[in-house]
């Protein structure tokens, strides 16, 4: 396939090469990213890309389906079995607008819901401002405290108060387990859907490393492309709870997401999101989301021992929140994020509780394990990412985020001119591409 490309495009051939070796020879540290596998990959740029099936199985308005309609079948049926749920579906574009399509499903315009806050953690698709979720609905958000938990007094507060049609369990930058019970009871108590959305923790639940929502939520979402290690993707699922509070709910949902918000679905990256879910449904993801846990506990300590903060002091998930204020005040994660990507360690800048930043410059940095993880690296490994990390930072921990739009544009285009060009942030990045040519990636010779 590739040797078609470089025939028929050979500036976007060179691109993905480039990309394979960037994949290759950094190390993937973005807590929602992942390496999917060949298989997976096969089905993505097969010929499932060339076919139209507006509808969903056996109820189509294009002939020729008979094939994409036991594809998608069996998505659903894996789902439903990964999940233990009876209601899945495989259709939505992406994690967003899988969310969408619940607001839709289940609110009018107008409605009160409620969701984690952005800046302490929570998605865009929750309700943040400048999401159209909290144009069509009135949100109110909940936070996290101090010590980085979700809030469950004020969640229950916020409930009883505004009497929300929907609560989201669920977040971007997350570190612990979720409290499903307890949204479950306030949800209940005032009559509202309780949905978890379980984008970044559906491969630990798939492991039994995070618990399951299924016994406790309305309605599950999740991306496909992060710890379930599929193709970019999105699924909606309505639980036994959700059929028994409205047994049309199925229904509603999949109406709302087709003909409501798509049209056609994407039958490679269904095909893709089956073969995934196989993958997901063998004792070998077990030991994955267990290894992915084992890993991101050892990069949390080892983190600490090398003198970070962490929001929550620590990681019971596939990710950690480093609070950069002690080493640089506000906005140090664009920095970091920065320095880390010259050494070949790729990470993302995310704001802390209580950000004394903004989410452009932010105070805080995700750090996760899924990735490295898949490529066989294990705990002693992420001890010594977090020496290499801490050298890194070592080299660029004078500079302070200006405050002022004007003085920052000039100070941050010099940051980043000597950055590029710190010889000690080079030699680390030789020292981990050689350190990562030992560990395969699926699909890059
Ligand atoms: C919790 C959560 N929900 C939904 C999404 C949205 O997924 P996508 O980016 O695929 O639209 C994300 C993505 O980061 C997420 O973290």
């Amino acid at each position: 396939m590739m040797k078609a490309l470089k025939t028929t495009d050979p500036q976007i051939y060179q691109l993905v090469k480039k990309e394979e070796k960037r994949q290759k020879y950094g190390l993937e540290m973005i807590p929602s990213e992942n390496y999917t596998s060949e298989a997976v990959m096969t089905v993505m740029g097969s010929v499932l890309t060339n076919k139209y099936s507006e509808g969903y199985p056996r109820k189509r308005y294009y002939g020729g389906n008979e094939f994409i309609d036991q594809v998608e079948s069996l998505a659903q049926e894996r789902a439903k079995k990964l999940f233990g749920v009876p209601h899945a579906n495989v259709q939505p574009y992406s994690g967003s607008p899988a969310n969408f399509a619940v607001y839709v499903g289940v609110c009018e315009p107008g409605d009160t819901i409620m969701g984690l806050n952005l800046t302490d953690g929570g998605h865009l698709t929750h309700g943040w401002k400048s999401s159209i979720t909290s144009q069509f609905y009135k949100s109110v958000p909940y936070h996290v405290k101090a010590d980085g938990r979700v809030d469950m007094d004020e969640v229950r507060q916020l409930a009883k108060k505004h009497k929300p049609k929907l609560i989201w369990a669920g977040a971007t930058c997350y570190p612990f387990k979720y409290e499903y019970k307890e949204y479950a009871e306030i949800a209940d108590s005032v009559g509202a859907y309780f949905a978890a959305d379980i984008a970044h923790v559906a491969g630990l639940i798939v492991a039994g490393v995070h618990p399951s929502p299924a016994k406790y939520a309305h309605i599950i979402t999740s991306t496909t492309h992060k710890t379930l290690r599929g193709p970019r993707g999105g699924i909606i699922m309505v639980t036994q709870k959700g059929l028994d509070k409205d047994p049309e709910l199925g229904n509603k949902i999949d109406i709302a997401l087709f003909p409501g918000m798509q049209g056609g679905p994407h039958d490679h990256q269904t095909g893709a999101i089956a073969v995934a879910l196989g993958e997901a449904l063998r004792p070998s993801f077990k030991r994955y989301g267990q290894q992915v846990v084992n890993n991101s506990y050892a990069l949390a300590e080892a983190l600490k021992e090398n003198g970070f903060k962490l929001v929550g002091n620590g990681s019971e998930n596939h990710l950690s929140l480093i609070d950069l204020t002690p080493i640089f005040g506000p906005g140090g994660g664009y920095f970091v994020e920065y320095a880390l990507g010259v050494a070949g360690i790729t990470v993302n800048k995310q704001t802390i509780p209580q950000e004394p930043s903004s989410p452009y410059f932010p105070s805080g940095l995700r750090i996760g394990s899924p990735a490295l993880t898949t490529r066989g690296m294990k705990e002693a490994h992420m001890k010594r990412i977090a020496k290499w990390a801490r050298s890194a930072v070592g080299e660029i921990e004078d500079y302070r985020m200006p405050m002022d739009k004007e003085g920052r544009n000039e100070y941050l285009k010099e940051f980043k001119i000597k950055t590029a060009k710190n010889k000690t942030l080079i030699k680390i990045s030789k020292e981990i591409e050689n350190f990562c040519s030992k560990f395969p990636v699926p699909g890059i010779k």
